[in-house]
């Protein structure tokens, strides 16, 4: 059984987000099970690191619909975007210290951020992106 599955909470309504969200899940998903089968430092690390550049795509991707739109809280989601970045290059720098112990702590953080930010944050611009015509 997949770590995270993916489900119906998770959509926010916009096919190309929903999109972008279900890889960061699958992304997710193969992080724990390299570590949960014991995968060595280097794989781990590339997942941390492909993981968080196809984060910063998808903060992109959001963040440019917002500000197009005049999106009203664009500025704290911006911030939660900031954090987990910043969180994520921690994890890496653990992990390249030889750290493998945090990876455990990652998985489950990466998983609770996803489902929180998603389903609280994401989800609030859904409708008001919607009604400014974006699918
Ligand atoms: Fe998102
Ligand atoms: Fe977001």
């Amino acid at each position: 059984m997949a770590f995270l599955n993916w489900n119906d909470n998770l959509s926010i309504g916009i096919i190309q987000i929903d999109a972008q969200h279900k890889n960061l899940v699958n992304m997710l998903n193969q992080l724990y099970d390299a570590m949960s089968t014991g995968k060595g430092k280097e794989i781990i690390t590339k997942i941390v690191k492909d993981m968080s550049g196809y984060a910063l795509t998808h903060f992109g991707t959001e963040e440019k619909l917002m500000q197009q739109h005049g999106y009203p809280e664009f500025v704290q989601h911006k911030k939660e975007h900031e954090s987990f970045i910043k969180k994520v290059q921690e994890f890496n720098n653990e992990i390249q210290k030889g750290n493998l112990l945090i990876v455990s702590n990652i998985a489950s953080f990466l998983k609770e951020w996803l489902i929180k930010h998603i389903q609280g944050t994401d989800k609030k611009y859904g409708p008001f992106l919607k009604e400014k015509g974006v699918k």
